[in-house]
């Protein structure tokens, strides 16, 4: 049974090469999914060699506990490490059927991205967006072919989490979103196909609920109570520790971009705002003492 409004299946591509933009920790996460489900040489582009070697040695860790685990065998284990390499070119996605970007949230750097990809990719090479909130429509606009690009929107842990949001924006070929349901299907994901809206459907949800869990701390419940409450209330994560494993500036960046499209609904915290700003990785552990002033 296909997802609702998604094109016929026989108009899928194949797909032989992937590339992956950026070496991040997403990004890292996309590169091992792929190569293991799909069974196809997967290319990682970063800005510099040490962000590369990071980027593969995560892979390559995993694929360890993987095999530490009994799911892989060793040939298994070698096979992938083989399929994820690194290239600082993006000239090595010459003969990628699907590239994804997983780079910083910022709409003009992902324009710059998928304007670099195009100049050495096929006319027909999937771009896909792991974007979190920004628009599909507007990412595509500049290029020589919108209709290749696709919103491809993962959650955290990658590995774990089931859901796959599909965005199809105003010029996206049937072509190519067929070609990312059929990559969803292989990756083993429930692909859910959205519009192409701030923030798509999840992140929407989940921002408003984390927006009211922080106004509850900006107004004086302690975090710790706040945080204790909902989990008791038996979600898998409370929603403080949620945010630590989304990462707080990305967090921020979403509420940033649904208050300014809604702006009566969307709150954007002032301590979240505090915690980005001084680079700090969540409210637990050694950075759970914030500043107030
Ligand atoms: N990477 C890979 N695997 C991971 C992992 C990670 N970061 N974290 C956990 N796992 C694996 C564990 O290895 C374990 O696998 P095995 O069964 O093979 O041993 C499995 O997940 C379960 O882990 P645990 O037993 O340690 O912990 P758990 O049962 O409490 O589950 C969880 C952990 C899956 C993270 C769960 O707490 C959960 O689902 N939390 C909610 C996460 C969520 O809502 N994510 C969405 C965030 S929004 C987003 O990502 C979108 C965006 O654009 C910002």
């Amino acid at each position: 049974k296909r997802p609702v409004g998604a094109p016929d299946k026989s108009l899928a591509r194949k797909v032989t090469k992937v590339g992956v933009v950026g070496a991040g920790l997403m990004a890292s996460q996309l590169a091992l999914l792929f190569a293991r489900r799909l069974q196809v040489p997967v290319v990682m582009t970063d800005l510099d060699q040490s962000r590369l070697d990071k980027g593969v040695a995560y892979v390559a860790a995993e694929v360890d506990k993987l095999l530490a685990k009994g799911r892989i065998s060793a040939d298994e284990a070698n096979r992938l490490k083989a399929l994820v390499t690194g290239s600082l070119t993006k000239d090595a996605f010459a003969d990628a059927d699907f590239v994804i970007e997983a780079v910083f949230e910022e709409m003009s750097v992902k324009q710059q991205v998928f304007a670099e990809v195009e100049e050495v990719v096929s006319a027909e090479c999937v771009l896909a967006t792991n974007t979190s909130s920004l628009s599909i429509t507007e990412m595509a606009a500049k290029l020589r072919h919108p209709e290749r690009v696709v919103g491809f929107h993962f959650f955290n842990p990658v590995a774990v989490l089931p859901l796959l949001e599909v965005i199809r924006g105003e010029k996206t070929s049937d072509e190519t979103l067929a070609t990312a349901f059929a990559v969803g299907k292989s990756l083993k994901k429930s692909s859910v196909l959205v519009a192409d809206a701030p923030a798509f459907v999840v992140n929407r949800i989940l921002t408003r609920f984390m927006g009211e869990v922080a106004k509850a701390v900006d107004e004086g419940t302690p975090i710790e109570v706040a945080d204790h409450a909902m989990d008791e209330l038996g979600l898998p994560m409370s929603p403080f520790v949620l945010l630590q494993l989304v990462g707080p500036a990305v967090a921020l960046h979403v509420a940033e971009t649904l208050h300014a499209a809604f702006p009566e609904r969307f709150y954007v915290s002032e301590n979240l705002g505090k915690l980005v700003a001084a680079g700090k990785s969540g409210f637990y552990g050694p950075d759970f003492q914030i500043d107030p002033e």
